[in-house]
């Protein structure tokens, strides 16, 4: 199986993103694994520490583990959003092949410091693990929020990129560029989009000279998640629309079968709902055409 290092290489060769889908159960595990089997690219899945705390870290990396060893589908084990060095370890420990050292919301020294410091630690542990760092305020929370706040208008400066690249020694950094996590009321109607200063990205890559990754990506305008690629972006972290196609689904199907009580029977349509939204954003990710794109068939 290719490393994960060898993939980001390719893709970006390429011209095209790894998707990085965020699970907190079985069912959302699966269905991130049904899609990149069906749509036969590499995936990304991605734990933060309350997801992990649910799911268990080592066991989440044995699943993974028994599910790329028997599907032969590349996927791939993100430690996403890690606010300390101890949590970063016993991820690296567990086999995860990528950590993204989160001191972001710490001041820019400090963000150094913390990375510098992890960064140096986990590669001690396992030399080939992918290491990410985050400057600027993408805000928190993969969740339905009621208002954007201001913070989403200061956007990574290309010398701050570049500074902390250098400094850290980061393998991937995770900047500020229009994106934010969580999605608006009016995004889960699809009524309005997050829009990405692409100009941005391009100086970003420029300066850094490192993988990007773009957090926040629910509710981006399509154009704009293609344009973001073409300007550099690597990996696309996707979490609160799988979130949202989750609870949906699962509601409708608990009303069609008002008595059941076997998860068996009641699980499957929320599996397929959640890959359908990760199979229709992995297409766009890596060029294909997705539904809303495909010509209409001749009648
Ligand atoms: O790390 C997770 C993501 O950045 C997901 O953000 O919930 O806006 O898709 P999202
Ligand atoms: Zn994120």
């Amino acid at each position: 199986m290719e490393t994960l290092r060898t993939i980001l290489t390719r893709s970006e060769t390429q011209g095209v993103a790894l998707g990085h889908f965020n699970v907190s159960d079985l069912v959302l595990l699966k269905a991130v694994l049904a899609a990149a089997a069906e749509i036969e690219v590499p995936v990304l899945v991605g734990a933060s520490e309350g997801e992990r705390d649910f799911l268990g870290t080592r066991q989440l990396a044995a699943l993974v583990k028994s599910l790329r060893e028997e599907s032969g589908v590349p996927i791939f084990l993100n430690a996403d959003h890690t606010h300390s060095l101890t949590k970063a370890v016993e991820a690296v420990k567990a086999g995860f092949d990528s950590v993204v050292a989160d001191f972001s919301a710490l001041p820019f020294a400090e963000n150094v410091s913390r990375t510098k410091e992890a960064v140096e630690a986990l590669k001690t542990i396992n030399p080939c693990v992918i290491v990410e760092g985050e400057i600027g305020d993408i805000g928190t929370g993969s969740e339905i929020h009621d208002t954007v706040g201001n913070q989403f208008r200061n956007l990574t400066t290309p010398e701050e990129a570049q500074q902390f690249v250098t400094a850290t020694g980061i393998d991937v950094l995770a900047p500020a560029v229009g994106n934010m996590h969580g999605m608006l009321k009016s995004m889960v109607q699809g009524k309005a989009k997050k829009r990405l200063n692409i100009e941005r990205i391009g100086e970003i890559k420029k300066a850094a000279g490192v993988f990007l990754t773009l957090h926040g990506g629910s509710g981006t305008d399509d154009a704009d998640f293609r344009s973001a690629i073409a300007a550099g972006i690597n990996i696309i972290h996707i979490n609160t629309e799988l979130r949202v196609a989750w609870r949906q689904s699962l509601e409708e199907s608990l009303k069609r079968r008002p008595n059941e009580v076997v998860p068996y029977k009641v699980l499957p349509p929320v599996l397929d709902s959640v890959k359908e939204v990760v199979a229709s954003r992995l297409k766009l990710f890596t060029g294909q055409p997705t539904r809303t794109e495909m010509p209409l068939a001749a009648s």
